[in-house]
């Protein structure tokens, strides 16, 4: 696709993102408890080399170091996330750890307040605390109501400073990976079929409840935006002309992204395609009722239009066609009926489910405008792993950062998104959770093999930073473009001495013209008067 001249709206956010788990470290550092995935990970055979985030990045006490390389960046707002356990060790309010905890939040909160970076605040980015999930986890609907009172102390205590709020970072991989295919903490894989709809179920509510809570409670008072990030690859027909892969390609938008998007967005409910789906598999197989649950007619007022804002994270598109699968199987996948494949010709990346396809990022923009009214959006992850081999010169990540944003340019400027900002993933390298540290998306390389983890640019950094800095991609036909470290050379600048000699030269005429004038009205003005006397 053709590259696209241009720059984003002036106000537009730009900014990079982390989580807590994946970058902290400090796993059991001062009285935090230990989450889902500090047991998870400590189970060998669970993460690629039984890596684990004991350690990590060791931001826990780097406070220093990450606000170092944001600035260099030059990113407007850092999203991070909460260590829910790092808080409250046991999950429930009455177990407040401030010292280890809310200190070191309110430390890394006044330093880029200081730095002039809004943060951007997830409250939950995977890492439930051990002792919710041993009384059941996110199938447990009582964790709904130790959502809100989690939530309700961290607006009270940080809602001064903190103005944008992320309730939920990806649902969908929460149920599906968590509780489906078990591939991430808790890693539950036994019942496919209901476990992830059930903790969909409890996620949307838990969400939705701390939403209101702040609208009601807080808002008013602190005047911040709270939403939650969706994820969703884009799914795109293998054969656009075969009905059956556009009706696949349909099906796939609707279980993805449209399982959390729909309620939230829409009408308070799960949309049609997965109800009847999942209702006609479930009563196939003998059960007396769908396997998806249902919300009540006052859940769902309580969970529609539950949004500030639509926060999208994305990275990777899909060629899609119907697959069948025997009516006995119960699991998401085989509701979901789709099957498929990338395009031989996308180039690859460090993570195998992802491939490098820009294209789909313009149109999961503008498919959310239209299926959702044309919310405001902020895109809250983007970006591309390596793995193997390290080089500093990362040109793929700059193709990708490139081509990617370009069509999110386009999504703006062409199709008329309302996109407010833009969050790289990632920071640093830092633990892709099951794919351990061997899977980069960092634009800064952190040395994992140095004790001192020291953080250095690659390549990409400092080519971020140069599209912050353009807010885009000024035209080079209308340059020279000092944001891009361009200087105006030889010709150029005889030319620029030209024009401002003229300028010059003009601006004095005009003063001279302006004072004769005024010398000329006042002795007409004279010479009246004298006349008039003389009269
Ligand atoms: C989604 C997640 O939010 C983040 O934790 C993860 O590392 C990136 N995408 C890359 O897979």
């Amino acid at each position: 696709d053709m590259y696209f001249y241009g720059t984003f709206p002036e106000d537009f956010t730009w900014g990079v993102s982390s989580s807590a788990y994946q970058i902290e470290g400090g796993w059991d550092a001062d009285g935090k408890g230990p989450s889902i995935w500090d047991t998870f990970t400590h189970v060998p055979g669970n993460v690629n080399n039984n890596e684990n985030g004991d350690i990590a990045c060791d931001s826990y006490n780097k406070v220093e170091e990450d606000i170092y390389m944001l600035r260099a960046l030059g990113v407007k707002n850092y999203r991070f996330s909460l260590s829910w356990p790092r808080i409250f060790p046991t999950g429930r309010n009455n177990s407040i750890n401030s010292h280890g905890g809310l200190n070191y939040y309110e430390r890394l909160i006044d330093a880029l307040l200081a730095a002039n970076i809004v943060p951007q605040v997830t409250l939950y980015h995977w890492d439930l605390p051990q002792a919710l999930q041993d009384v059941g986890g996110w199938e447990n609907d009582t964790v709904v109501q130790r959502f809100k009172e989690y939530a309700e102390v961290l607006f009270q205590r940080l809602g001064d400073k903190v103005k944008f709020w992320i309730t939920l970072n990806e649902p969908y991989n929460t149920a599906y990976l968590g509780y489906g295919t078990g591939t991430a903490a808790p890693g539950i894989s036994f019942r496919p079929g209901h476990a992830p709809y059930v903790v969909g179920h409890n996620l949307l509510k838990a969400h939705a409840e701390a939403w209101h809570l702040y609208n009601e409670t807080f808002r008013a008072r602190q005047g911040g935006l709270i939403s939650i990030t969706i994820n969703s690859d884009w799914g795109e027909p293998r054969n656009p002309h075969s009905q059956e892969d556009v009706e696949a390609a349909r099906r796939l938008m609707q279980f993805f992204l449209g399982w959390f998007a729909h309620p939230i967005f829409k009408n308070g409910d799960y949309n049609e395609v997965m109800k009847r789906r999942i209702r006609e598999r479930s009563l196939a197989q003998g059960l007396s009722k769908s396997r998806l649950p249902e919300f009540t007619e006052s859940e769902k007022q309580r969970i529609k239009g539950t949004y500030d804002f639509f926060g999208l994270n994305h990275y990777t598109t899909v060629l899609t066609y119907n697959q069948n699968y025997p009516k006995g199987v119960m699991s998401y996948d085989s509701d979901r009926g789709v099957a498929t494949v990338t395009d031989r010709s996308w180039l690859s990346s460090g993570s195998l489910w992802l491939k490098v396809a820009p294209f789909g990022f313009r149109k999961i923009l503008r498919w959310i405008k239209e299926e959702y009214n044309n919310p405001p959006i902020y895109v809250t992850e983007n970006g591309v792993s390596e793995r193997g081999a390290f080089e500093f010169n990362d040109t793929w990540r700059m193709h990708y950062y490139r081509t990617y944003i370009n069509e999110a340019l386009k999504a703006v400027v062409l199709d008329g998104v309302d996109l407010r900002g833009y969050t790289a993933w990632s920071l640093m390298d830092n633990l892709e959770w099951a794919a351990g540290y061997e899977e980069k998306f960092g634009l800064y390389h952190v040395n994992f093999s140095d004790p001192a983890l020291p953080r250095r640019p690659k390549a990409s950094a400092k080519y971020y930073s140069q599209i912050i800095n353009c807010n885009g991609f000024p035209d080079p036909a209308t340059g020279p473009h000092p944001c891009l470290g361009e200087e105006p050379e030889g010709a150029e600048i005889a030319l620029y001495v030209l024009f401002a000699l003229s300028i010059v030269g003009a601006l004095s005429l005009a003063l001279f013209a302006y004072k004769y004038g005024k010398l000329s009205k006042r002795s007409h003005k004279q010479s009246h008067m004298e006349l008039s006397s003389k009269l």
